[in-house]
């Protein structure tokens, strides 16, 4: 008998239940609760299905499971997760398509929200009025400032390392000098998830000058957004109002995306009751993979490879001959187009216009073009936050961090949340090794 929970509903698994006729998936409308308990159980009340049932607007996806001769269901794997439900959260959603952070439409929120009101409510659930707004803008300001030892050590790291190699490891490194890292109550997880917020532009923009020989620059005390302090403590001058602008809409665009591989990563850190500088940590090492947020930067590499628009077609036609993948395109998620890309995609033809270099932005309509029509392919939101990031004249292997820069909001957002209800992570393998083997003595070997 295996008792089994899916989205906070447990079943129970009778082993009498005879599951071989009904393998496989089905599609199901859901009309009400009833209706769930009907489909999973059957009209003689047998449980059908227990693998994994998941939420697709309407309807679920119920993925009917094996038994063996003796009844025992036997556990089987869905690759890389696709499809399965792990966890309930009212941070984001992604429903038909739709991305909406705490219910509010992302088109909305690029339009008109600043990052600082998208961290805000992300943070606490709603908008903040004006004066908790300039309240979060004005404790991000005064907690920018990275501890000296922080500094002192980023100076000791090789120059040309990983530069999210390197945020990782100095994001891990301000637990150490955080006397309240370990307490675990609430009010002190907020006022670190404050801390890691304002600190992280501050790391990437000093490992960014340390590594090129320069000083680092201290965060403004009076800065008006967190775009505009991270612009200023790279080069030490005060950022264009249209910089500022564009990096803000870019943090707003990648701030949550519901359980992404690094924010998933943070969950399960933190399930274990770990603290909130580990779960951030363990987010920024799973975003640095090139299927998740190390996507763009292999953008802009690609861009560079290729040069030219008139090079396009015979490089994309060559990659997708030969079954390679191009950066930037396809989404496990969203089949029908990344709703976050139209708005990169504008702002890195308005770029473009104003630095008067439209080269990596029609190139990037070419490649679209192509990978669309060759393969059906989407652009996601890595494809041209490259040519938006290259426009604003930052350095390529800063794409990522600025992700993590954003992300940091969401991947906070959801250590709360994973808090304030939490049950350890602990899922289950397909065992597909030998069995039944005999231990052989090393003398023997
Ligand atoms: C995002 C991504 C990891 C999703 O992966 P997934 O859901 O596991 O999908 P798969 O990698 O299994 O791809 C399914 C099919 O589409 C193809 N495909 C997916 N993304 C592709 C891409 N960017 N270029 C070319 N083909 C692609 C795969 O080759 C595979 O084809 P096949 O069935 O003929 O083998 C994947 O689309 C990808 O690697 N994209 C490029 C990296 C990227 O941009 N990541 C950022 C995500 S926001």
């Amino acid at each position: 008998m295996i008792a089994v929970s899916q989205g906070g509903i447990s079943f129970r698994v009778l082993n009498e239940v005879s599951m071989q006729r009904r393998n496989g998936s089905a599609l199901l409308e859901i009309i009400d609760f009833e209706a769930i308990r009907n489909i999973l159980y059957g009209a003689d009340n047998e449980l059908l299905c227990l693998n994994l049932f998941t939420l697709i607007g309407k309807s679920f996806i119920v993925d009917l499971c094996e038994s063996n001769d003796k009844g025992e269901i036997i556990l089987t794997a869905t690759k890389g997760l696709e499809g399965i439900v792990a966890t309930t959260s009212s941070i984001s959603s992604i429903i038909d398509g739709v991305l909406t952070y705490r219910g509010i439409n992302i088109d909305d929120l690029a339009e008109n929200a600043t990052f600082e009101e998208v961290v805000y409510l992300l943070w606490y659930g709603k908008l903040p009025n004006r004066s908790e707004l300039s309240g979060l803008i004005q404790e991000l300001n005064s907690n920018a400032a990275v501890p000296a030892e922080v500094l002192n050590q980023i100076k000791l790291y090789p120059k040309d390392v990983n530069t999210m190699a390197a945020l990782r490891t100095a994001v891990s490194s301000l637990a150490l000098y955080d006397p309240e890292a370990g307490d675990m109550t609430p009010e002190s997880n907020l006022r670190k998830a404050i801390k890691l917020q304002a600190q992280l532009p501050t790391i990437v923009a000093a490992f960014d000058r340390i590594r090129k020989g320069l000083e680092p620059i201290a965060p403004k005390a009076d800065a008006g957004s967190i775009s505009e302090n991270f612009l200023y403590m790279l080069t030490g001058k005060n950022p264009e109002k249209i910089a500022i602008e564009a990096l803000d809409k870019a943090l707003v665009l990648h701030a949550d995306h519901e359980l992404n591989a690094s924010t998933f990563a943070a969950r399960v850190t933190v399930a274990t009751l770990s603290d909130i500088y580990s779960g951030v940590t363990s987010a920024i090492g799973a975003l640095k993979g090139p299927l998740h947020g190390g996507a763009n930067e292999a953008v802009m590499a690609m861009l560079e490879e290729i040069g030219t628009a008139a090079n396009v077609k015979s490089y994309i036609t060559e990659k997708l001959e030969n079954k390679q993948k191009i950066m930037g395109f396809g989404h496990r998620v969203y089949k029908n187009g990344d709703p976050r890309a139209k708005h990169l995609q504008k702002m890195s033809q308005e770029l473009g216009k104003l630095t008067g270099n439209m080269n990596w932005y029609d190139m990037s309509i070419q490649i679209e073009e192509l990978v669309t029509g060759q393969k059906g392919l989407k652009p996601n939101v890595d494809f041209y936050s490259a040519s938006v990031y290259t426009s604003l004249e930052i350095p390529r292997d800063l794409f990522t961090p600025i992700f993590a820069i954003s992300r940091t909001s969401g991947w906070t957002a959801h250590i709360l949340e994973q808090y304030e209800n939490n049950r350890l992570i602990r899922p289950r393998a397909e065992y597909t090794g030998p069995s039944h083997q005999a231990y052989v003595p090393i003398e023997k070997r």
